[in-house]
């Protein structure tokens, strides 16, 4: 059996006073309000326990924790009394046990005594518990009722209910509600025939239950169990890791029989999620030993050859000299890659570096280009760091929080949680999306204000909410001429005062009544400690960047940067989308963000690593597209991105693949873009990984192998390799030492490396000198760049337009369930949850096109067509349609346009115009 993690019984007290008490003879000390089941488990006395958990509030139903306290009568349950000072404790007196030993034994009269053959046997806390009070015989009485013989249910593919293991203890219950926030699980009927249920639904699969797992991680036996674990039985082994889905960054406890995994646990120590995770980190890992994973390298001389199958020399040493023939006849720029934020820190490190050294060019970029490169832009010219300024339980601290443009519930779910919880205690939400996100009617936390805006009105609507701040005198003064520059204050405070950008003037682009408007400006001004948090709908516009300034803009201008409870936190959607871009995989910046335009920066990079590297920025990804296609980029090394999925207008994408002389592909799965690939690198799932992952509070997590690489090597070996063979050895003997030339590189990174995270745990860059601890919160006393930046942001429509054959609004992003182009996602049983892409289409657009739901319709834009179902909802506004891109069969990117931000080229995913038609109808569009 392996080691749990220690549970303390009730939730941990912060900042209270301490109180002084004595349990068992021994000095206590802990803060005020914390249980005395609790403070005996601090000082390392386990008071039997059934309902409690420190993952949840305290209950009071097993009354197994009883104890005695002197001067008081009877026997207080301990998990629900608080300490007192001088209070006196015995937890275990033979009254005691004989009271407990008669609470277990009634537990056990009407529960399976299988043991020996029950999946929780061993893990079993009911079973702990007797074994404490020294139970040793059950009686039962002839012909009394019992729940023995009640069938176990099968409530998701992913776990199982037993209902006759189940002892009604609610800890289920709680978990649902407190850590989730989702409230699926009720105790139905009262005394002997309390069950639990999923509320008013016939099973879990029909319920409000997302499968996050909670509740099977509070059970206590075997009534909730992973049927993981019923199939293969309890680990034996466990690693500390991190989740590779998310920015989020959760971590998990892997819990492991030799090489096979049997469970995710999410660790109650992990930084990011402390004890929760979501359906995708929980559950769906399946995809890692897959039989659709290639695990030898392949090679081919045409892209309609078949693949055959070589050595690690043999394809190394094919695309070296494929690389070096092109840049021999083409010249050395003709070449690239793309790195990928779902790697390592280290592996990313290591092909931006293979690039820039080996290839002798800048020509690298990453996917965040297509998501967050407008927050790299924008919040580097505002506060001067391109990164979010909070950690996660910072919105614990926050009294109203705007959501913009984000989908946290399906997007970041752990972190939806937390925030619902704290709308549960009270903090104001203002949801601002064209949807009606399911954050806007969570049970128990309701959005105070939900503005509906139309795709592509972003920056008109945050202008607006500045305008009404400037103008009714909402601006933190103090704040703005201590922090910020005064020049760019000045400037742009006459700007925003510009009727062009009242609510009532710009009513007309964004949709949304004036009214509200102003309502969610002085709520956001007002009510204390102001959050935002955004997401891809905000930063995938022609407008990203501008956005994302003005959002800065609005934090400054109200003091709401620098502390806890406030600042301007992009949701990151790709584990390590933060990380890809820290270390350096943009065309014009170095690891840290240095532009290889500065001759010192080139320096510092150039004595490391041995050879004159460009001063001149490299291509973008767009930029690669097209110069392939005008003949003059001709070899691209793809690291793990499914590019002719997930970027815009496939079509065109496709064709610049096509156009190549050599694709390499490094990838887990023979993805779309391996279909048009040369050499098929196989890659390594974050099960084997050793590295990091930065996540969106910048929190720098450990990522340990839990197997062995399937394809035997790491990712970082194999690029090293091919480095190697074009004439620039990496020399690392480990991953240990990528990061400790990253820390020698980075100055963000200089006090970080694997042994330090090991010993301590994860850290938040900036961890240097002046901060060896990291930085939770940034720009607490001054910005990065000194003073904070006002930017003047003038609202630009973008050319993507509506018309008479194209009049809907297309607008795409992601569901719970499924992840990216569910390259993972859709090799595990969250298929169950989320088959297919569906197009969410209002009531009355579909009425007007004969559309009923389920129905088979077409989606068409200027770009190409598509088919997909049609979900009618009212959770899209008339006039825009919404669709994810997670399954390769609807190519939903077929459609979308080649518009872009105008500072980073991240592409418009979020507004094309549309047309909707039934299957077999046709769509009267021309060019139009
Ligand atoms: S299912 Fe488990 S956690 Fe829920 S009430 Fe039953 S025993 Fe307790
Ligand atoms: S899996 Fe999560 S959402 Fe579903 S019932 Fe359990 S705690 Fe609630
Ligand atoms: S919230 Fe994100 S990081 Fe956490 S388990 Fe879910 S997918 Fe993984
Ligand atoms: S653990 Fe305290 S009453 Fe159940």
């Amino acid at each position: 059996m392996i080691d749990r993690e220690a549970d303390f019984g009730t939730p941990a007290v912060t900042g209270g006073p301490l109180v002084a008490l004595t349990i068992d003879g021994r000095p206590a000390s802990v803060p005020a309000g914390t249980s005395v089941l609790r403070a005996a488990a601090e000082i390392g006395i386990a008071i039997p326990r059934l309902c409690a958990t420190d993952l949840v509030s305290a209950y009071g139903s097993c009354r197994l924790c009883i104890v005695e306290i002197a001067g008081r009568r009877g026997t207080p349950a301990s998990c629900t009394t608080p300490v007192e000072a001088g209070m006196v404790v015995s937890t275990n007196t033979p009254r005691l046990t004989a009271l407990r030993r008669g609470i277990i034994e009634l537990y056990l009269s009407d529960h399976p005594t299988d043991c020996l053959t029950c999946a929780a046997n061993g893990a079993c806390e009911l079973q702990t518990v007797a074994g404490q009070v020294g139970l040793r015989t059950v009686r039962r009485l002839p012909d009394s009722p019992s729940h023995c013989e009640e069938p176990p249910q099968a409530a998701t593919p992913y776990f199982s209910y037993d209902p006759a293991r189940c002892i009604v203890c609610a800890r289920c219950v709680r978990a649902c509600a407190e850590v989730q926030g989702s409230f699926a699980l009720t105790v139905a009927g009262r005394g002997f025939t309390s069950r639990i249920r999923p509320g008013e639904a016939p099973d879990f699969l029909g319920s409000d239950c997302v499968a996050c797992g909670a509740c099977v991680q509070v059970c206590p036996t075997a009534a909730l169990i992973e049927t993981s674990v019923i199939r293969q039985g309890q680990p034996t082994r466990v690693v500390e890791t991190t989740c590779a889905y998310c920015g989020v960054g959760c971590s998990l406890r892997a819990e492991a029989q030799g090489e096979t995994m049997v469970r995710m646990v999410p660790s109650r120590q992990g930084g990011a999620n402390q004890g929760h995770a979501c359906i995708k980190g929980r559950f769906a890992w399946g995809w890692a030993t897959h039989k659709d994973r290639i695990t030898t390298p392949m090679i081919r001389e045409r892209r309609t050859d078949p693949w055959r199958v070589v050595g690690w020399d043999e394809a190394i040493a094919f695309a070296a000299s494929r690389f070096q023939a092109i840049q021999a006849r083409y010249g050395h720029r003709a070449i690239g890659g793309i790195t990928s934020s779902r790697c390592t820190n280290e592996e990313v490190f290591a092909v931006q570096k293979m690039i820039r050294a080996a290839f002798g060019n800048n020509n690298v970029d990453t996917c965040a280009r297509v998501c967050h490169s407008p927050t790299g832009y924008g919040l580097k010219q505002t506060f001067g760091t391109s990164a979010g300024t909070q950690d996660f339980k910072s919105v614990d601290q926050a009294d109203v929080i705007l959501v913009i443009g984000a989908n946290p519930t399906d997007g970041h779910p752990v972190f939806a949680a937390r925030l619902s919880r704290r709308v549960r205690q009270g903090a104001k939400l203002v949801v601002i999306d064209p949807r009606r996100t399911d954050l806007v009617d969570r049970p128990h936390a309701r959005a105070t204000l939900h503005l509906p805006l139309l795709p592509g009105s972003n920056v008109a609507m945050v202008n607006a909410l500045a305008h009404v701040i400037v103008t009714e005198g909402w601006v933190d003064e103090a704040f703005v001429a201590a922090r910020c520059d005064a020049d760019s204050f000045r400037d742009w405070a006459a700007f925003i005062a510009d009727p062009a950008n009242a609510p009532e003037t710009v009513e007309p682009i964004t949709g949304v009544a004036a009214g509200l408007v102003r309502e969610a400006a002085r709520l956001y001004a007002t009510a204390g400690n102001g959050a935002i948090y955004y997401g891809l709908g905000v930063t995938e516009h022609s407008q990203g960047s501008t956005t994302v300034m003005a959002i800065a803009n609005l934090a400054m201008a109200t003091g709401n940067i620098g502390r806890e409870g406030v600042g301007v936190n992009p949701l990151r959607g790709q584990n390590n989308v933060q990380g890809s871009c820290d270390m350096g995989s943009f065309p014009h910046e170095f690891p840290g963000y240095r532009d290889v335009a500065d001759p010192e920066v080139r320096h510092l990079f150039e004595t490391a690593w041995g050879r004159s590297l460009e001063a001149e920025p490299g291509l973008r990804i767009p930029n690669m597209f097209d110069a392939a296609l005008a003949g003059t980029f001709r070899g691209l090394f793809v690291h793990g991105e499914d590019i002719a999925q997930s970027d815009p207008n496939s079509r065109h994408v496709v064709a610049a693949l096509e156009a190549l002389d050599l694709l390499v592909v490094q990838d887990l799965f023979l993805s779309e873009t391996a279909a048009y690939a040369h050499v098929f690198l196989p890659g390594t799932s974050f099960l084997e990984k050793d590295g990091t992952f930065t996540n969106a509070e910048r929190r720098v997590n450990r990522v340990r192998p839990v197997m062995s690489p399937r394809q035997g090597r790491h990712e970082w070996q194999i690029v090293a390799d091919l480095a190697t063979a074009l004439g620039h050895p990496m020399g690392w003997p480990d991953s240990a030492a990528i990061m400790d030339e990253i820390a020698r590189l980075t100055p963000a990174f200089q006090g970080i490396s694997h042994a330090r995270l090991d010993r301590s745990g994860s850290v938040q860059w900036p961890c240097d000198e002046a901060a060896p601890e990291g930085t939770p919160i940034m720009h607490r006393d001054s910005f990065a760049r000194g003073k904070g930046q006002f930017v003047i942001t003038a609202f630009v429509p973008t050319r993507e337009r509506t018309s008479r054959y194209y009049p809907l609004i297309l607008t795409t992003g992601r569901i719970l369930s499924q992840y990216n182009v569910g390259a993972q996602t859709r090799r595990t049983d969250n298929v169950t949850w989320h088959p297919e892409d569906v197009l969410e289409l209002h009531p009355h657009d579909a009425e007007e096109r004969g559309i009923r739901n389920g129905e088979m319709v077409t989606l068409a834009s200027r770009m190409g067509s598509t088919s997909l179902r049609a979900k009618l909802s009212v959770r899209v506004p008339l006039g825009v349609v919404y669709t994810t891109f997670h399954h390769p069969v609807t190519g939903a990117n077929v459609v979308t346009t080649d518009q872009s931000d105008w500072a980073t080229n991240c592409p418009e995913y979020k507004v094309t115009a549309v047309q909707v038609s039934r299957a077999n109808d046709q769509i009267g569009g021309t060019a139009d």
